[in-house]
């Protein structure tokens, strides 16, 4: 039986803003020697609260607060023993563990391995780690070391990216993993108080990665259809001098040997748009890190929406539109597929910036018409598309305004527009987290009314909303002849 009396204290104000308050030092004092007469339904809750002070501590540089919540780590390794039974116990102790790197050694020995799922101690492990920068791990943090399992040439080209960096770049890169891993553990632990998570253990998402097909010689027709394409340094029209397409007005010129027409106007070196992260980023995007980053940034622990949901909003609202559809930044290709699904591959064209994106589309989707273009310069004429969809990238982009204004302007009256993409939080705790992510992975969250004006500014009159925690999907018709 539990000591009668339970922790009462006056109402304090321990977070406001975005940090911690005067008053949680006293919450502090007042809790770490009291824990073990608490319930442990109410315990979970007071030593996720400290885990939290502790992170929001940490990034603020508050050392006081954060050694104070510090000198009550032999209380948490003991609540550790009991609290681990259940999900929410155990989650919640591993973040606030996790903060602890001077303290690695005390911790993993009343923590070893095998007394948390395996994917969990990797990542309570990686949090306590020390950077070893003859042989620097980057990039492999997140939503858990253990989720990437390499070849051993993967490891092997993996290993010679990381000692091709400077030592700068390399202490950078290691924070921002353990900063992105710990967001990730404190958001699952939030989420875990409010009721049980979606399994997030590595391989259980139900994403296979697409296969490379044989590649055609010919482009598919609408990747080099002058009627449809405009060139982005002019906006003139175009011309087919093969295997280059050529601007009537400036006569820019454009390649289109790399088996997919570049009109990006930009020079690509690699990994240009994903540089920073190790090269098996490629590898792991659709089965690993994009269902994480949807459940850090979209608040989507319990599954509310899942792959098969994504596909069914897509093929419910892109069905009924004619003519030719654009997936506008499309990435590795797996949500292009989906679109190919609903509306066959001679009506999709997929466009994305960044060069190592368009290669992995178009191996694994060979019919479908490739480009590299700016969403914030779209190379397409006036009017001439029947759908845009910006799936899970409007985020990313530098220019959100200037790329919904660019889908308005591609598409023919009555065309439609699906997004999916995130709203910033209104939870405090969670607008914590979701901003975390959003600085390390140089993303952004939208305020719901931003995200609707945006729209209306670009003759975008929305039809269909659907939130689930911060993940919004949504659909718009263009109603107006005339671009605003
Ligand atoms: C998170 S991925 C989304 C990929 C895919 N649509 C999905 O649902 O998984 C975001 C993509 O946006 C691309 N991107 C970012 N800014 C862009 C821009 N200005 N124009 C075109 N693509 C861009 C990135 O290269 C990346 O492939």
């Amino acid at each position: 039986m539990h000591a009668q009396y339970e922790i009462t204290l006056p109402p304090l104000q321990v977070f406001q803003d975005g940090t911690a308050t005067e008053e949680s030092l006293e919450f502090v004092d007042q809790t770490c020697d009291r824990l073990d007469s608490v319930a442990p339904e109410r315990r979970v809750h007071l030593l996720f609260l400290l885990g939290f002070l502790a992170h929001g501590a940490q990034v603020a540089g508050d050392t006081v607060l954060r050694e104070r919540i510090r000198s009550g780590l032999d209380a948490y390794l003991d609540a550790f023993d009991t609290d681990r039974r259940t999900e929410a116990g155990r989650v919640t102790l591993l973040y606030l563990l996790a903060q602890f790197p001077e303290d690695r050694d005390r911790i993993l020995r009343r923590v070893p391995q095998g007394s948390l799922p395996e994917h969990e101690w990797a990542q309570l492990e990686r949090c306590l780690a020390e950077l070893d920068p003859a042989d620097p791990v980057l990039g492999r943090a997140w939503p858990t070391p253990a989720g990437w399992t390499l070849s051993p040439e993967e490891l092997a080209a993996d290993r010679r990216w990381a000692r091709g960096l400077d030592p700068e770049r390399v202490a950078f890169l290691w924070a921002k993993d353990t900063r992105t891993l710990l967001a990730y553990c404190g958001a699952r632990a939030y989420a875990a108080l409010s009721g049980p998570l979606d399994d997030d253990t590595p391989g259980t998402v139900a994403v296979p990665a697409g296969a490379a097909r044989p590649r055609r010689r010919d482009l598919p027709p609408l990747a080099t259809d002058v009627g449809l394409l405009r060139c982005p340094v002019c906006a003139g029209s175009l011309r087919s001098r093969a295997p280059q397409i050529v601007c009537r007005s400036c006569a820019a010129e454009f390649d289109s040997t790399p088996g997919y027409l570049d009109l990006s106007g930009v020079r690509s070196a690699g990994m240009d748009q994903i540089a920073g992260n190790s090269p098996m980023y490629l590898n792991t995007y659709e089965t690993l890190l994009r269902p994480a980053f949807l459940r850090v940034t979209g608040a989507n622990w319990s599954g509310g929406v899942g792959v098969e949901d994504e596909d069914r909003y897509l093929t419910e609202h892109l069905r009924p539109a004619p003519g030719p559809v654009l997936d506008l930044a499309a990435g590795a290709g797996r949500w292009t597929e989906t679109l190919v699904r609903a509306l066959g591959p001679d009506r999709v064209i997929a466009m994305d910036l960044a060069t190592p994106m368009v290669e992995r589309l178009r191996s694994v989707l060979p019919d479908v018409a490739a480009l590299r273009g700016s969403a914030e310069n779209i190379p397409l004429r006036d009017g001439v598309l029947s759908a845009v969809s910006c799936w899970n990238a409007l985020q990313s982009m530098s220019d959100p305004a200037r790329a919904v204004k660019e889908a308005g302007r591609c598409l023919r009256p009555g065309g439609v527009f699906t997004l999916l993409t995130f709203v910033t939080s209104t939870d405090p705790v969670n607008r914590f987290f979701q901003s975390q992510h959003e600085q390390c992975l140089t993303v952004r969250s939208f305020p719901l009314d931003e995200l609707r004006n945006m729209l209306a500014d670009a003759g975008l009159t929305i039809r269909d909303e659907r939130i689930s925690g911060t993940l919004i999907m949504l659909t718009a018709i263009r109603e107006t002849p005339s671009i605003p």
